[in-house]
């Protein structure tokens, strides 16, 4: 069997994903749509070999044992699953960028283990299939196999649960200015507060207009109606901080200098500058803009106080496989 290696990007939630139906085979509690990230990458070789006698990953470098380990070690065992076989394998991954910080290093790294994992386990999927197979890794991660403008629908069961692209990267020009606050671990990690989703007495009317909010957004991609756009994200972000902020244990993925961002993208919007924030699970803050629009952006975040350094990435490209 040949090593095969796959890149996969990150991907910016417009409308979060946030609690699930079935937390084993990760079916959502709501669809969800996003953008994939160019730029920032998860690069993933996989290689199966009858020699080894456990499954073994490095990660940026370093060989991993722990939790990382062990949800990579499942995630091959659904390839052998599909593929018949029970070789262990050598996964090598590093991302492009900060690990934990809320960046969906998730996303991109389960995107990319689930592209190589099956072409080295000798498997041709389809999108679908694949889209499928990195949710179960990762429920982010069925949004970066198809490329661009990306919606998860949320399905009946496993089989319909997927994600697919409803508009390719080229077709609406927008930016997205991640202000990273903190590079540290985020305390609570996503898997932990989509379980947690369903004890915040707000999750139910969450849930109950997230249909309109896709809606929403979906026509505002289309149109590419920016203003339609940035009332919706930042709408849904607050309403999923809400739910995390009411959860018990209640979870606070917000620090000063997130708020000070937040406060600062509205009073600019205020003034005219197109620009839009959403928050994932952690502290930095996605501001998302036209291009046109972005070099001032940038400037702007990085004179806020508290703000360490400013990523950029346009709509990104689709999981692929390189040599
Ligand atoms: C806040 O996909 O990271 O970024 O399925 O447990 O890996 P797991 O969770 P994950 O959750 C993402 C949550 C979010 C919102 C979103 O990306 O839609």
């Amino acid at each position: 069997m040949q090593p095969a290696t796959a890149v996969a990007f990150p991907n910016i939630a417009f409308i979060k994903y946030w609690g699930n139906r079935s937390e084993a085979l990760r079916l959502p509690s709501n669809g969800s749509i996003s953008m994939n990230l160019d730029g920032l990458y998860t690069r993933t070789t996989v290689s199966f070999d009858p020699d080894l006698n456990n499954d073994t990953l490095i990660l940026n470098g370093r060989r991993s044992t722990g939790p990382a380990f062990r949800r990579v070690s499942q995630h091959l065992d659904r390839v052998r699953g599909l593929a018949g076989i029970s070789t262990c394998a050598q996964v090598i991954s590093s991302n492009n960028f900060p690990t934990g910080a809320g960046l969906a290093s998730s996303a991109s790294a389960f995107a990319a283990l689930s592209l190589a994992g099956t072409a080295a386990a000798g498997l041709v999927l389809s999108e679908r299939q694949l889209s499928r197979l990195a949710r179960q890794g990762s429920g982010s991660a069925c949004r970066s196999i198809p490329g661009g403008f990306v919606e998860w629908r949320a399905g009946e069961d496993d089989e319909d649960s997927y994600a697919y692209s409803i508009a390719p990267p080229s077709h609406w020009r927008l930016v997205d200015c991640i202000a990273i606050t903190s590079q540290r671990h985020k305390p609570t990690g996503s898997t932990e507060g989509h379980a947690l989703a369903g004890t915040s007495p707000l999750q139910h009317a969450r849930l109950m207009q997230a249909p309109q909010r896709l809606a929403i957004c979906r026509q505002a991609i289309l149109e590419r109606d920016f203003d339609k756009l940035a009332d919706m994200i930042e709408l849904d972000s607050n309403m999923m901080h809400a739910v995390m902020m009411t959860s018990s244990p209640r979870v606070l993925y917000w620090e000063p200098t997130t708020l000070a961002v937040m406060q600062a993208v509205r009073a600019w919007r205020a003034d005219g500058l197109p620009a839009a924030y959403t928050i994932d699970a952690g502290p930095n803050v996605h501001v998302i803009c036209p291009e046109v629009n972005a070099p001032q952006v940038i400037e702007k975040l990085e004179e806020i106080p508290g703000v360490r350094q400013v990523l950029s990435a346009r709509p990104g490209g689709p999981a692929r496989l390189v040599d």
